[in-house]
């Protein structure tokens, strides 16, 4: 593939780029038509959705490969043929729930994934000079779960705040930060990593607290409410994230963290609550979808409070985010209420084998808010 003259137009290899955020980065990324190729690379698990790029299906500049991150022949040949200016590494299995089930995918897939796509990018930079190995970076999409749980009053995690990470999922994330700032640190590679708080937006699979509460409340089902529900998570906007890595990909300095938020913490309950009373307004039914809350057992080892420090970020690179959440959650809510065709298309049999596994047991002894208070 040629490379245009401008090196921040040159090709991007997105591995993940079939999934929630990653989808949105790319259709976002090609959204400026000065953008140069994107190579997608996403092995296509329950996770990953080709139709999530379906909008870019006549777009000359988007490749679509469907491979493992593990196949280190595959990252060679995808290097070697596109030449990418950055590799944009999005691929994960992301679900907490998921890894407290079965850990092994999350060791294998962000663990020794990242590893191989690291090695495969250190060969790879070692074979350029001059203006493109300059601008090559190596970008990680991480996640705050590295830094573990805050109590109510902590102050909210900054890029200096100690790895702590409590789940399966969360300790794969920092091993997979330790091994891309070694990388940097042992081989120059020059890397960037950001560490975001939870995303919500279009795309995110169903099994993520936000579409499902929606999915389940137009179903009429329960919506599933862990614990006390007073745990609390910084929610940000998807597009706010993804400009956030452009951001970082653009001005960021090499071997540098960016912690991503927006500083927009909110109590789980608050947001199944906020979600009902906009399906109320959007879709009503014959009751408040309300009625459908139901406190069920908690997530074991569950962190009680996430809380990003993203002041970095601003003073450095000038990011700031967009949406507040009365706005992007009206605007997911709508998006989900008008793209139930992809819910459909996603919630296939294994899908709904996870549903059972994940809340068959943890329903038995479930309870309505009204019966909460009554207690
Ligand atoms: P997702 O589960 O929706 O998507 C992950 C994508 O990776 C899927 O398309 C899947 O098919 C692909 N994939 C999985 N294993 C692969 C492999 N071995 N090789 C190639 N592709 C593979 O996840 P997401 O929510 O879009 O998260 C993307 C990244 O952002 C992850 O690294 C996650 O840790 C991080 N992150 C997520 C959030 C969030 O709130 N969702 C917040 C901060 C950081
Ligand atoms: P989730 O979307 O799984 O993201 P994460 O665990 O990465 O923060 O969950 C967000 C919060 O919602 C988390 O505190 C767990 C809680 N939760 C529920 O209360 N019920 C549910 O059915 C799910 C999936 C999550």
């Amino acid at each position: 593939m040629v490379r245009t003259q401008d090196g921040r137009n040159g090709p991007l290899l997105v591995t993940g780029g079939a999934g929630f955020i990653g989808s949105n980065f790319v259709l976002r990324h090609l959204r400026d038509q000065s953008a140069g190729p994107v190579v997608t690379l996403d092995a296509l698990t329950y996770a990953g959705n080709p139709h999530n790029l379906d909008a870019l299906a006549a777009d000359p500049r988007h490749t679509l490969v469907q491979g493992d991150i593990l196949d280190r022949d595959l990252l060679r040949q995808l290097l070697r043929d596109h030449r990418p200016r950055a590799v944009v590494h999005f691929a994960a299995e992301s679900h907490v729930d998921r890894s407290i089930l079965g850990p092994g995918a999350f060791l294998k897939t962000n663990i020794d994934g990242t590893f191989h796509l690291l090695e495969c990018a250190r060969e790879f930079y070692g074979t350029l000079q001059g203006e493109e190995r300059e601008q090559f970076r190596f970008l990680h999409v991480s996640t705050d779960e590295v830094y573990g749980t805050l109590e109510p009053g902590d102050p909210a995690f900054h890029e200096n705040t100690p790895f702590a990470p409590n789940s399966p999922y969360a300790a794969s994330k920092a091993s997979s930060d330790h091994l891309v700032r070694a990388w940097h640190h042992t081989y120059r590679l020059p890397t960037l990593i950001t560490n975001c708080s939870n995303n919500y937006g279009p795309f995110q699979f169903p099994e993520k607290l936000i579409p499902l509460v929606i999915g389940n409340a137009l179903a009429g089902k329960p919506l599933p409410v862990y614990g006390d529900g007073q745990q609390v998570r910084d929610w940000l906007y998807v597009e706010d994230h993804c400009s956030a890595i452009e951001t970082v990909l653009a001005r960021g300095t090499v071997g540098e963290t960016y912690n991503v938020g927006g500083n927009n913490q909110q109590a789980n309950l608050h947001v199944v609550e906020t979600i009902c009373a906009l399906l109320d307004e959007l879709a009503p039914a014959n009751r408040s979808y309300a009625e459908q809350i139901t406190f069920v057992t908690d997530r074991p080892g569950h962190d009680r409070r996430y809380a990003i420090d993203a002041r970095k970020i601003q003073r450095e690179l000038q990011w700031f985010p967009t949406q507040d959440f009365a706005s992007g959650l009206r605007q997911t809510v709508q998006w989900y209420l008008d793209h139930q065709s992809w819910v459909e298309n996603v919630t296939s049999g294994a899908y709904r084998d996870w549903i059972d596994t994940n809340y068959g047991d943890r329903t038995s002894g479930a309870k309505t808010p009204a019966e909460t208070v009554a207690r």
